[in-house]
């Protein structure tokens, strides 16, 4: 089986983590391009990881080795640049966000209908070792019907300056990290939205950007997801918290450890009633009975370096669908509903002078 002849254009922060990730397995990836506006990261780049290097987006997607083009360009380009590599023949892997603007929405949705086998989406978030652990405990039931998820990204007090918090170049915490909160917060309410309401502040950021994001989705099987992304808080609370009618489940921000505390699975609730005779000073229920409460620590698993892990997962997954005919986990529909939904999230703060 032939590697997959990969370029990367936009070799920043996470373009250069691509090309280290994607090359590590010479039998499935072989990187043949490089593409920055910025030569001298290309020359650098290029003699780092090997490939040709260009300047030029359409020099690059004109190479005629290439198979596959990872799109790491700036957010506002991401749309317009997968539409080009795609009439250019290639195969994509476009960055998160996937578009910022409603017409950069409409045109993926088109993409996705033209294109099925050869738009890929970068949700690589979704393959966190302990976002993936928990899904695998949701499945084994433990938790019993679960009816509150809560996921919070804190970036203690961090300040960043950089594009990412600008509001022209398609930046804000609802760009940055939103697309990964609400691709696993959809996945774990396990249902279609019903509603979104959301509350977005510029805190403490120097830009014009949001820097505190609070979104709750609530499904049609009545399962809220409670999103909050916030770069303004100095004590770091718990990245994910779900409530199960058996019990719950929590991870720090470091995702190291599963705390679970969950009814023993014999355990049965007696038939009750609330009584309009039964005075408040009395006993609740749960006091007068037993509560057989089981209480573990899971190590995540893999034990290892959570950005590395999803870097190695997407391209493994990508690999699967290319050459395998595995589908590929996170479907277009996933990464098109989570554009739709920070659309709505975006009208309902119109204090932020958005894009397009
Ligand atoms: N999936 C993830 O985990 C993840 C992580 C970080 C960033 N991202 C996304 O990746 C994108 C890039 O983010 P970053 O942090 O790497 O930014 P960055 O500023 O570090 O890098 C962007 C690079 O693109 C280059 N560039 C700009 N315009 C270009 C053009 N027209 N043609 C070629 N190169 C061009 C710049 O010179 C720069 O090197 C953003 O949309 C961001 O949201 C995703």
């Amino acid at each position: 089986m032939t590697a997959i002849k990969f370029g990367v254009c936009g070799i920043g922060r996470i373009g250069v983590q691509h090309c280290r990730f994607f090359s590590r397995t010479p039998e499935s990836y072989e990187l043949v391009a490089l593409c920055d506006l910025d030569s001298e990261r290309v020359s650098a780049m290029t003699s780092e990881f090997g490939g040709k290097g260009y300047s030029d987006f359409a020099a690059f997607l004109a190479d005629p080795e290439m198979e596959l083009a990872i799109i790491a360009t700036p957010s506002l380009d991401h749309a317009r640049n997968a539409a080009q590599a795609l009439a250019a023949g290639k195969t994509v892997l476009l960055e998160k966000p996937i578009g910022v603007t409603a017409e950069d929405y409409e045109l993926l949705v088109q993409l996705s209908k033209d294109y099925p086998d050869k738009l890929y989406f970068c949700h690589n978030h979704r393959f966190e070792p302990a976002f993936m652990n928990t899904l695998a405990i949701i499945d084994e039931g433990l938790l019993g019907n679960i009816q509150v998820v809560k996921l919070c990204k804190h970036h203690p007090f961090m300040r960043r300056n950089d594009w990412q918090m600008r509001l022209d170049c398609g930046g804000g915490q609802l760009s940055v990290w939103g697309p990964h909160l609400l691709d696993q917060g959809l996945q774990l309410l396990g249902a279609p939205v019903r509603d979104v309401w959301s509350y977005l502040r510029g805190i403490l950021t120097p830009g014009d950007g949001d820097d505190h994001v609070k979104i709750t989705l609530v499904g049609e099987n009545d399962v809220a997801a409670e999103l909050e992304i916030s770069n303004s808080v100095a004590l770091a609370g718990p990245y994910c918290t779900i409530y199960g009618d058996r019990g719950t489940l929590s991870y720090e921000q470091d995702q190291k450890n599963i705390h679970l505390k969950y009814l023993a699975p014999q355990f049965r609730w007696p038939e009750a009633a609330a009584d309009a005779g039964i005075p408040v000073s009395g006993k609740p229920l749960s006091a007068e009975q037993e509560l057989s409460w089981i209480e573990e620590t899971r190590k995540v698993e893999p034990d290892t370096n959570m950005w590395s892990q999803v870097e190695i997962e997407i391209a493994k997954h990508l690999h699967n669908a290319l050459r395998n005919n595995i589908p590929f986990p996170v479907k277009s529909s996933d990464a098109l509903e989570v554009f739709r939904v920070t659309e709505i999230v975006k009208k309902q703060n119109p204090q932020f002078n958005w894009i397009g």
